[in-house]
């Protein structure tokens, strides 16, 4: 039976087949987001992964409510597989905010669902580091966040002639708007077709545009200038004192698709243009207003990067380390009558902190010793029989290939222990 399509089995390295992903990249990315989100002072949070379907249709915006994976369950519940994290979030944070002291810095690295068309950099499912900032209006908190969004990359070993972040200004694009209609009900609208300005036809943006009375030369123009306001400068000032002025440029071509953005805002993208948004992001003031019904309103910012693009880049790059999973000690059971006294060192040798690998059945000597090297263990391990009730306890090292010899498993532990682990 052959999975969804737009899902991914995750496989350990080497991988069997091109159509799987590896679990070992998954996992070296989720450590790393994990570590530099860290190291920023975020702290770690996560929610369920259904939800109702009204914390969707809010105020996501039609695109994202388009692509839910929604169903009714069998309490006669209306409900969607998260198709992002920032609602929960934010339902998350208007329930208990009085609990911690502001600003709020979250991470959380959920697997999200979209029913979108499978496609180059688009699955139906993700997963996705998102780090937000809740409680702080300051222009401070957005360059915190576009400089933790710079400094994962980094980690990664990408370099600011690998990507860039586009910045832009929700608010810039809506005074432009508000200036020039006075329907400010189809102010998404809008934002929509700014959004899609890039893939689209120029004669189809031109022709939406046109039905809101505004001219495509213009808006074009916008864009081109590329003039920093004043909010977007201060955000600039602040990277530039980091040393992260290279990362970042002002692009008005950005506006972000999801309908609750109202500040600033960013995305993430390779230099080459060869793959879509790796990140994207910015402030979202009012979306806990929303979700509590007026109850509370909390400033709030923040970014979603996406682990499909990411390691499609990075494979590009060459920036994958290797994975293996080397054991540190083989223990070879060359006489089936120690192997219950074997198991016994094998324990103390884990429980010592060394991972630890035998053959779980009896195997001929040779195609243990080959599974060892097979394994790149450092030492094999391996008791040999005496007349004497004690065995010898021998420990080889796989490198130099010089055999260690010891009387007792407390001896063995301990030269493993002057050994560099
Ligand atoms: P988003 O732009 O929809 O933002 O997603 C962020 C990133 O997730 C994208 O740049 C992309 O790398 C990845 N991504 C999105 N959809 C897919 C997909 N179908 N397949 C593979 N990767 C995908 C948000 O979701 C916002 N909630 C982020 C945010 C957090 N804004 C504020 N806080």
């Amino acid at each position: 039976m052959d999975r969804l399509p737009g899902f991914r089995d995750f496989y350990p390295e080497p991988l069997p087949h091109k159509d799987v992903w590896s679990s070992e990249v998954r996992s070296y990315i989720f450590n790393t987001w994990r570590k530099i989100s860290l190291r920023y002072g975020f702290r770690e949070y996560d929610g369920p992964p259904l939800e109702p379907l009204e914390l969707y249709t809010l105020k996501s915006g039609d695109e994202i409510v388009g692509q839910l994976y929604n169903f009714v369950d069998k309490g006669e519940r209306q409900i969607s597989l998260r198709p992002e994290m920032t609602p929960t979030l934010a339902r998350m944070v208007a329930a208990h905010h009085g609990n911690y002291r502001k600003p709020i810095k979250w991470f959380s690295i959920p697997q999200l669902f979209r029913y979108e068309r499978q496609q180059k950099g688009r699955l139906r499912e993700h997963f996705q580091l998102n780090a937000d900032i809740m409680g702080d209006d300051s222009s401070g908190a957005d360059s915190e966040i576009i400089a933790l969004a710079i400094d994962v990359l980094r980690a990664f070993g990408l370099t600011h002639e690998d990507f860039v972040i586009r910045l832009s200004s929700r608010s810039a694009w809506s005074d432009y708007f508000a200036r020039r209609c006075s329907d400010q009900e189809r102010a998404y609208e809008f934002y929509q077709i700014i959004d899609k300005l890039e893939r689209e036809d120029p004669e189809v943006s031109r022709q939406k545009l046109s039905q809101l009375n505004l001219s495509y030369d213009e808006v074009t123009q916008f864009i081109a200038s590329g003039e920093p306001t004043a909010e977007l400068q201060a955000i600039l000032d602040n990277l530039s004192a980091r040393g992260l002025a290279d990362f970042v440029k002002i692009d008005y071509g950005v506006i972000r698709g999801l309908a609750y953005y109202t500040g600033p805002v960013f995305e993430a993208f390779d230099r080459k243009g060869k793959f879509r948004a790796i990140a994207g992001g910015g402030r979202y003031d009012h979306l806990t207003q929303l979700i509590s019904a007026g109850k509370v309103q909390i400033p709030s910012l923040g970014f979603g990067m996406g682990d499909v693009v990411l390691t499609e880049l990075l494979k590009e790059r060459g920036l994958l380390p290797e994975f293996s999973a080397p054991a540190e000690i083989y223990s070879l059971i060359e006489d089936e009558s120690l192997r219950l006294q074997t198991l016994t060192a094998i324990q103390a040798f884990r429980d010592a902190g060394y991972s630890t690998d035998y053959a779980l059945a009896p195997l001929k000597a040779d195609r243990q010793f080959k599974r060892a090297l097979e394994l790149k263990a450092r030492w094999t391990f391996r008791l040999e029989k005496r007349e004497t009730p004690e065995s010898v306890y021998l420990l080889k090292d796989l490198f130099t290939r010089k055999e260690e010899r010891f009387g007792s498993l407390e001896q063995t532990l301990q030269f493993l222990q002057t050994q560099p682990h």
